[in-house]
């Protein structure tokens, strides 16, 4: 028997990427509902060799939907989600809309399968394309060891902020080599050669100072391991990169734990691919080697010069597939087990 599956969002870079990874998975889809705003409403989209028409977002657009996957933002998130749901689809959402809401739970299928089940609104909320990458690869260790503090730096894609950021990127770095100058579309300045920090300010109290980017990898993480005590200190960055986010991480055990031993840990868990190879310039895990793959890429693996509870790591992944596409498909892959 396969399902109704909606797509909210179709036209977009995640969206295009769900549609993707509803295909490769083979989820069992009976009929495939494309919804986006009205701009693209009469487009078609080529979902397993047939095309299929796009449609406006409406609550009547959800009926007999029994698994709707959004990704078109907070506020499409916000007003079409309960809709859904009231139409009888479980929602898995890829936007921030639901991620503090107790209700909701904010799952990554490695870490907290198990939250699936407990969601009273029909809503379950796909964590940022950050957290996530982060936790795939930290989980392992933190059961073995219990983490205590983490801070991270990340280096971000410009996919993640949509397709018109990449366009956005792609035009700039194409003036750049005309040697005209930048006339940013999407991004709050030059991103082509530069780095910026382009999320809004965080309004999460006593955030003063972080970006909302910054301050969901707080809350996400707490949520998501169930232990507000974890530490989390990030820095966002956004870096001049088509797809594929990058993470240095420094995490911090409640005992220690050594290099040999988090490889092992490691190398043996879900969904990351554990890159063994010794230091050499080059010979690290790469945003182009993750693009378009699966796996969150663990490499760099580093004891700390001073605390034996600590150990660096360099974390990649796909921040449209696992980072979101995947993630969500993957939630939607357990709720049809169920
Ligand atoms: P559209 O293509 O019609 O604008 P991205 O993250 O790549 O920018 O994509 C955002 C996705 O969200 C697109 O599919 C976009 O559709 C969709 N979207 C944006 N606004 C709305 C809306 N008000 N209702 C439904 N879908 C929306």
């Amino acid at each position: 028997m396969g399902f109704t599956v909606a797509v909210v969002g179709a036209t977009g870079a995640v969206g295009r990427e769900m549609l993707r990874t509803l295909e490769k998975r083979s989820f069992p889809v009976d009929e495939i509902v494309c919804l986006a705003s009205t701009r693209s409403a009469g487009s078609t989209i080529t979902f397993r060799g047939q095309e299929v028409l796009v449609r406006a977002t409406s609550p009547e657009a959800f009926k007999g939907v029994q698994i709707a996957l959004f990704s078109a933002g907070a506020s499409v998130a916000r007003e079409m989600g309960p809709a859904a749901a009231a139409a009888g689809a479980v929602v898995i959402d890829n936007s921030s809309a639901w991620r503090q809401d107790a209700q909701c739970p904010l799952v990554v299928p490695e870490v907290n399968p198990h939250a699936i089940k407990d969601r009273p609104r029909g809503i379950i909320a796909n964590p940022n394309c950050s957290t996530i990458q982060m936790l795939v690869a930290l989980e392992p260790l933190h059961k073995a060891a219990q983490l205590r503090h983490i801070i991270v730096s990340t280096y971000q894609a410009t996919s993640g902020k949509g397709h018109a950021a990449v366009e956005d990127l792609k035009a700039q770095t194409a003036a750049l080599a005309r040697g005209e100058a930048v006339h940013p579309t999407v991004f709050p300045g030059q991103i082509a050669q530069n780095l910026l920090c382009d999320w809004k300010p965080s309004a999460m109290e006593g955030g003063e100072g972080y970006s909302e980017e910054e301050t969901k990898m707080v809350f996400e993480t707490h949520k998501i391991m169930g232990d507000p005590t974890i530490g989390v200190s990030p820095t966002c960055v956004r870096v001049p990169v088509v797809n594929g986010h990058s993470e240095s991480v420094w995490a911090r055990f409640a005992r220690p734990i050594s290099v040999e031993e988090a490889k092992e840990l490691l190398r043996n868990a879900p969904g990351l691919i554990l890159d063994d190879r010794p230091y050499a310039p080059g010979a690290h895990p790469q945003p182009v080697q993750a693009s378009g793959r699966d796996e969150v890429l663990v490499g760099r693996v580093r004891r700390d010069f001073v605390d034996p509870n600590a150990l660096n790591l360099w974390v990649v992944g796909d921040n449209l597939l696992k980072g979101a596409a995947l993630n969500a498909v993957q939630i939607a892959e357990r709720v049809i087990a169920e």
